[in-house]
């Protein structure tokens, strides 16, 4: 090949929603505009909580909800525009406290007005203790503006707002078609969550990553699986010069082209046959799997009955035979035919694609 690819909660939710009795109806105003809607080109993923983050949903401002057990209930904010429930990473703020306050007391519902092609504003009815400083939004960032309208983005603006909060489960392209249109209404409640189950299979994910693609997908399946995280780690690192596919005699070019290459690892796993499910990451080189792959696999029983599922990131090549090529050092197990993803992707995109398995 020649070097021409490209660069490369669960919640249980109670839903108060739609309660008639002491509902809040508020109404819209815009807020001003300082850009003519250009967008912000922020990756979907760009704030992306850290792996051992509690689920995106949950708001963490309160210590009680930071110490909260597994099972155990605690309240959270949740939104729902029209009739779809969003996910929201809220703020630890003063104005996210008052806005649960509000909502303790009953559903807030907003009827908003879309402003400038780029948000839908409305009115809360009340002030929120307001921490206003100059911001770029993005889409799906949710503000305080003038310290009673809340304000929901689908595109970018800049200027004073209080941050509240921003939506974690919606592409750009989702948000506009659920906010780019006339009658949206807000509607934000206390919902009850549990965090999750523990699942009765135990999942791990055991990835290769040199430059950090194949470990962000790593990351958002670990945390949607609730697995345990492994990165093989190579004895020796791989240097920019190594991973020179232009350089037929790069470290990388000689592996690849060596069958009898095993990479030593830094370190092994310990009680991997305690694993139903194995999510194996790596990317693609040369349309194959990196040699250390090898090494890892060779170097390690799974349990009986097991299910490996590959997971690549490549510039552009699919994972081809790289996965079948790889059972051949694990064939006890049971394989999946995995999953190419190009680098960046979304852990929406990542989640639905794990829930489409059916495995946990
Ligand atoms: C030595 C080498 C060979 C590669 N070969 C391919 C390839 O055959 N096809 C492709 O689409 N991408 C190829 N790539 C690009 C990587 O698959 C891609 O950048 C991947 O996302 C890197 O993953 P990582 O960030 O987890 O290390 C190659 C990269 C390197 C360093």
């Amino acid at each position: 090949m020649k070097a021409k690819f490209l660069p490369v909660t669960f919640l249980a939710l109670f839903l108060a929603f739609g309660c008639a009795e002491g509902t809040k109806v508020t109404n819209a105003s815009a807020s001003p505009s300082t850009s003519s809607g250009a967008k912000d080109n922020a990756p979907a993923n760009a704030s992306q909580p850290k792996n051992d983050d509690a689920a995106t949903a949950s708001d963490t401002s309160s210590d009680e909800t930071n110490k909260t057990p597994a099972n155990e209930e605690v309240t959270i904010l949740q939104a729902k525009i029209d009739d779809t429930i969003i996910n929201v990473e809220w703020e630890d703020n003063e104005a996210v406290k008052a806005l649960k306050e509000m909502a303790k007391a009953s559903v807030i519902t907003v009827n908003m007005s879309r402003y400038g092609g780029f948000e839908q504003v409305g009115d809360l009815g009340q002030a929120l203790p307001r921490n206003d400083s100059q911001t770029t939004t993005a889409p799906g960032d949710i503000v305080l503006y003038s310290g009673d309208k809340i304000v929901i983005f689908f595109g970018s603006n800049s200027w004073s707002y209080t941050r509240l909060g921003k939506v974690t489960d919606k592409t750009e392209a989702e948000l506009k078609a659920l906010l780019d249109k006339d009658n949206v209404t807000l509607y934000l409640s206390l919902a009850a969550e549990t965090q999750p189950e523990p699942s009765a299979k135990k999942t791990l994910v055991a990835y290769f990553s040199v430059t950090k693609n194949t470990e962000a997908i790593a990351k958002h399946i670990a945390k949607h699986t609730a697995a345990t995280l492994f990165e093989i780690v190579p004895q020796t690192p791989y240097t920019a010069e190594d991973i020179n596919y232009n350089n037929s005699d790069s470290r990388t070019s000689k592996e690849q082209n060596d069958p009898n290459a095993r990479p030593a690892m830094a370190s092994g796993i310990e009680n991997i046959e305690q694993y139903d499910i194995i999510y194996l990451g790596y990317p693609i080189w040369w349309g194959e799997a990196p040699k250390i792959m090898y090494t890892f696999l060779e170097s390690v029983t799974l349990k009986k009955g097991a299910t490996v599922v590959p997971f690549v990131t490549s510039g552009s090549s699919p994972i081809g035979s790289s996965a079948v090529n790889l059972k051949t050092a694990a064939i006890a197990a049971g394989w999946l035919p995995g999953k190419r993803f190009a680098a960046g992707t979304a852990q929406a995109t990542v989640e639905e694609w794990v829930d489409s398995l059916k495995l946990n």
